[in-house]
């Protein structure tokens, strides 16, 4: 609703599919610090977002939620001022019912002073889940979310910082979780929640690495394609200051191939979405740091037009997506879905583009250019790879960018 609480897509972390609810103070500053070190901060990840299961199990005598002290002895205040302190912002979790999904005391009718309370602990963005949401008599299961979601942008508006509102009340409407609240408004939720919030969930969640961060392997790539299904069919909602949100980057998860991690990120990339890892930091390698550091594909997640790129073609086994960024160029992600490393040409038109003009293409992955007229040859694509490029045209390509931008800003 408010472009300046968030001109681009958040970045950062969140312990939850990785962690879910064994989480620990020490958790949030090893992520931190090697954030630091390992320069996702200074890439761009800036966000430190704790997950469900940091409540104590009651709140205190006038009616604060408080932090378990067992799991945070410093404090959650205190933790944000660790983060603060090396440059980063924290998020916090509530629900918008009367008891979150790990069954810690909820926000609903709780709201204005849990907002209150975050704001004394310097609290900046807020995930507000949509479980155990107490139904009004009289109004239907959209209405109540509707009305709570409402009233938390309302009280978020009031505020001089307002805080970033990562919404999950569309994942309830979802056509895959349809169990909790066996409706079928997604598309009604999804109507107004671009006005409520910054971004927002739209589908069942990312599988978790395993039991409180016990690793259990199989499907982790099956749901990647789950929630990448879903986002494709919500492009039209998001804008700059909202932004569709299919879940977590999963990166140190065993039962991925490094393709299959790769494409997870430049899919998110190139639907401009949240780019919040879960994951344990402290342990990625360097070609995961790599991957996720990588300027040219987080430049198109926070490209200044902030559009989801839209699918073209689905055909064999491949997906063929593409955007427009801000700069004039075009980008082109291309997914092999198939299981064998194959080939394929791509048509120029297909995206757009100008069939007899010749264009500038850039591989995102390996900085390299060609030079392309008519169609893009991509060869040796492996099984789950995604490959992505930046189209430019070529006359502008030559031209000194300096001086069209002197010229323009005149
Ligand atoms: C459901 C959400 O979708 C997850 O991301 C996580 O926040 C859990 N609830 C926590 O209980």
């Amino acid at each position: 609703e408010d472009p300046s609480i968030s001109p681009t897509p958040p970045m950062g972390f969140n312990n939850w599919a990785r962690f879910e609810c064994a989480l620990n103070e020490s958790l949030f500053t090893a992520t931190a610090d090697a954030m630091v070190s390992k320069g996702l901060l200074a890439a761009g990840y800036n966000r430190i977002n704790i997950d469900d299961c940091w409540f104590s199990n009651y709140r205190a005598e006038n009616g604060s939620l408080q932090w378990n002290s067992t799991l945070f002895p410093n404090g959650i205040i205190w933790l944000g001022q660790y983060l603060h302190e090396r440059g980063f912002k924290i998020g916090i979790y509530e629900d918008a019912g009367n008891m979150t999904c790990g069954g810690y005391p909820g926000s609903q009718g709780h709201e204005h002073e849990d907002a209150a309370t975050f704001v004394s602990w310097g609290i900046d963005y807020l995930k507000l889940d949509g479980c155990n949401v107490v139904i009004q008599k009289g109004r239907t299961n959209e209405e109540q979310f509707k009305a709570l979601y409402s009233l938390w942008h309302e009280i978020f508006s009031n505020m001089t910082s307002p805080l970033v509102f990562s919404q999950s009340a569309p994942a309830y409407f979802s056509p895959d979780f349809q169990t909790v609240q066996n409706n079928t408004d997604w598309y009604t939720v999804m109507d107004w929640i671009p006005t409520t919030g910054e971004l927002a969930r739209h589908s069942d969640d990312i599988k978790v690495y395993g039991t409180n961060g016990h690793w259990e392997p199989g499907g982790h790539w099956d749901s990647i394609m789950a929630n990448y299904g879903f986002e494709v069919r919500l492009a039209r909602y998001q804008k700059c200051g909202y932004y569709n949100d299919p879940d977590f980057l999963i990166v140190d998860f065993p039962d991925l191939t490094i393709e299959e991690k790769k494409s997870h990120f430049a899919l998110w990339a190139s639907f401009s979405a949240p780019l919040i890892i879960s994951s344990y930091i402290p342990d990625l390698t360097q070609e995961e740091v790599a991957y996720l550091t990588n300027k040219e594909i987080i430049a198109v997640d926070q490209d200044a037009l902030c559009l989801q790129a839209t699918l073209v073609s689905q055909d064999g086994n491949w997906d063929v997506l593409t955007k427009d960024l801000a700069n004039g160029d075009r980008l082109l992600t291309v997914l092999n879905r198939g299981e064998e490393t194959s080939s394929t040409k791509i048509s120029l038109e297909r995206v757009g583009l100008d069939p007899d003009e010749i264009y500038t293409a850039k591989d995102l992955w390996t900085g390299s250019t060609k030079t392309v007229q008519g169609t893009i040859s991509l060869r040796n694509i492996i099984s789950h790879a995604t490959a992505i490029f930046r189209l430019s045209s070529s006359s502008l390509a030559s031209t000194p960018t300096g001086m069209i931008f002197n010229t323009f800003s005149m």
